[in-house]
């Protein structure tokens, strides 16, 4: 690994939160897993199992550290897709601690084979095993030590529904407020050791998606930006300068979305335009335009989706025209 991404991954997790109060918003989900918590210690038993969705950098891994925190419990990490024969699963279900958290990240990937013998495990905390081959094999069940199975995905609806009913409960993530990410950004400011005025902190807020990765990732641009440029503050204009370098607007829109809505809104007249024709005018794979722009710009009030297909907003449109007027030309055809 190079220097650079040494320090970086130092800085990422200097940035996680390590305890419930440094966890900015989602107060729900906090409120209610911190009763579930109370409600295992107080019956001395393991956590039930948990599953978290949302987009990506929402805070659903963070959120499985703290809860295996909380519980003082050890934590192990693995990924679905890192699980290919059924044997892995078994032999890392067997060799669990009592009261052990394993944590899924990427849930959806899981091999339905492994969705199976993690059904029992989850439900009655068994393994069933076959042991041998053809006609002189044979089925074993073994106990497992009560643990709690924490899953985490960005593709909810790609989960089984057999997998989805065996969690206790189920958590979706949902994108920050404004003033969230501004607090996310100021206490992420303050450990990275660097200073940044209210307006340039609003600016970096605004572009930030509604994410924490996003803003913590933007902070850092920042402070990269400050430090070349010999500023020691990360003002307005040095928000602004970073937005531009990364060729970001200022709602944090990347030039391929701008593209989408250009396309949506001059060539196909605002919709409804089908999925499949947006993906192939713009060049983009369809799962990225679902998965990756399509909800911020829902979130944004840009995009709509009807059973007739794409829809722009008006205030896309005003978006588009604003962009036009500032730093950000926008060809129309
Ligand atoms: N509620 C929060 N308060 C403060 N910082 C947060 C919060 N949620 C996330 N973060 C920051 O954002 C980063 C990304 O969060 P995390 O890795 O938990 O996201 P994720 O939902 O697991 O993403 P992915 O789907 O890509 O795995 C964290 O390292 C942390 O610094
Ligand atoms: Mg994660």
């Amino acid at each position: 690994m190079k220097k650079k991404e040494i320090d970086e991954r130092a800085m990422d997790s200097a940035l996680r939160p390590g305890q419930w109060g440094e966890y900015v918003g989602q107060e729900k989900i906090k409120e209610n897993l911190q009763l579930i918590i109370k409600a295992a210690k107080l019956r001395g038993e393991a956590i039930d199992h948990l599953l978290f969705y949302g987009q990506a950098g929402l805070g659903k891994t963070t959120l499985a550290t703290l809860v295996a925190k909380e519980m003082g419990a050890p934590l192990r990490v693995i990924t679905g897709s890192s699980i290919e024969k059924p044997g892995d699963l078994a032999a890392l279900l067997s060799g669990l601690e009592e009261g052990e958290i394993l944590f899924v990240d990427e849930a959806h990937r899981l091999n339905p084979v492994a969705e199976e013998i993690l059904y029992p495990a989850m439900e009655s905390r068994r393994l069933h095993i076959l042991i041998g081959k053809g006609t002189g094999a044979h089925a074993v069940s073994i106990d497992l030590p009560p643990f709690t199975l924490v899953a985490a995905t960005t593709h909810f609806n790609m989960l089984s529904a057999p997998l989805r009913s065996r969690f206790g409960a189920i958590f979706r993530l949902d994108f920050y407020g404004e003033n969230e990410i501004e607090e996310i950004l100021k206490r992420s400011a303050k450990i990275l050791g660097v200073e940044a005025d209210p307006a340039g902190l609003e600016i970096l807020a605004r572009a930030s998606r509604f994410t924490p990765r996003t803003a913590n990732r933007l902070l850092k641009r920042a402070r990269d930006y400050a430090a070349v440029n010999q500023s020691d503050e990360i003002d307005a204009a040095i928000a602004r300068a970073v937005l531009r370098m990364l060729e970001l607007d200022e709602l944090g829109l990347e030039p391929v979305e701008r593209r989408l809505l250009e396309l949506l809104a001059y060539k196909f007249k605002k919709g409804p335009v089908g999925i499949k024709t947006l993906a192939a005018a713009s060049g983009e794979e369809q799962g990225a335009i679902e998965e990756i722009y399509e909800p911020y710009l829902m979130k944004l009030g840009f995009l709509k989706r009807t059973p007739a297909g794409r829809v722009l907003e008006e205030a896309a449109l005003d978006h588009l025209a604003k962009q036009e007027d500032d730093d950000f030309p926008l060809e129309q055809p």
